[in-house]
């Protein structure tokens, strides 16, 4: 990461520890901007949190790990969450699964080596009678058939192409 990057982040960092006051409180709300705005929580900016709160790294990667939409991993830019609990799984969620890992031609937990797109596992969200149900980052689908896979797959490669951002991001070092 570049030091311009790194100054960046320490000022977004205690821009948030100044409006939260600088405690354990400030911990997620922090987490969640760096989160969003560099797309991972590595190292570098979870010894840069610990150093800002004074607090041990271990306890931000604690947190971290704890909140699976904070984990520290790189993830894709479009981000498929597939809901694997009960309704869903019993309303077709396999054929629905496997459809994806086809079309993104990666398995779940994983991260197209162009930074396009992550594949995961959700649970619950509400929607189960109209399962199977899938998140790609905030847009919600339903009722999904291996059909409507393809052609959702099919229009975030074109945004994909069209944002022309498919580098994975630099890891924060
Ligand atoms: S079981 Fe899938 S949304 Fe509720």
């Amino acid at each position: 990461m570049l030091t311009t990057d790194r100054d960046r982040l320490r000022e977004d960092v205690t821009a948030i520890a100044v409006l939260t006051g600088f405690n354990r409180s400030s911990l997620i709300p922090i987490l969640q901007e760096v989160k969003e705005k560099y797309r991972c929580v590595d190292s570098y900016a979870m010894q840069l949190i610990a150093d800002i709160l004074e607090i041990h790294p271990v306890e931000v990667y604690a947190v971290a790990s704890f909140y699976a939409f904070l984990h520290p991993e790189v993830e894709g830019r479009y981000i498929f969450r597939l809901c694997r609990t009960l309704s869903c799984e019993f309303a077709g969620k396999e054929q629905v699964a496997r459809q994806l890992q086809a079309d993104l031609g990666i398995g779940f937990s994983d991260t197209t080596p162009d930074g396009s797109f992550s594949l995961e596992w959700a649970n619950c969200m509400g929607m189960c009678d109209q399962g199977p149900a899938m998140l790609v980052n905030d847009q919600v689908y339903t009722e999904l058939t291996p059909d409507k896979i393809h052609a959702i797959v099919n229009e975030y490669r074109v945004k994909a192409e069209q944002s022309g951002t498919q580098r994975a991001p630099e890891r924060v070092r």
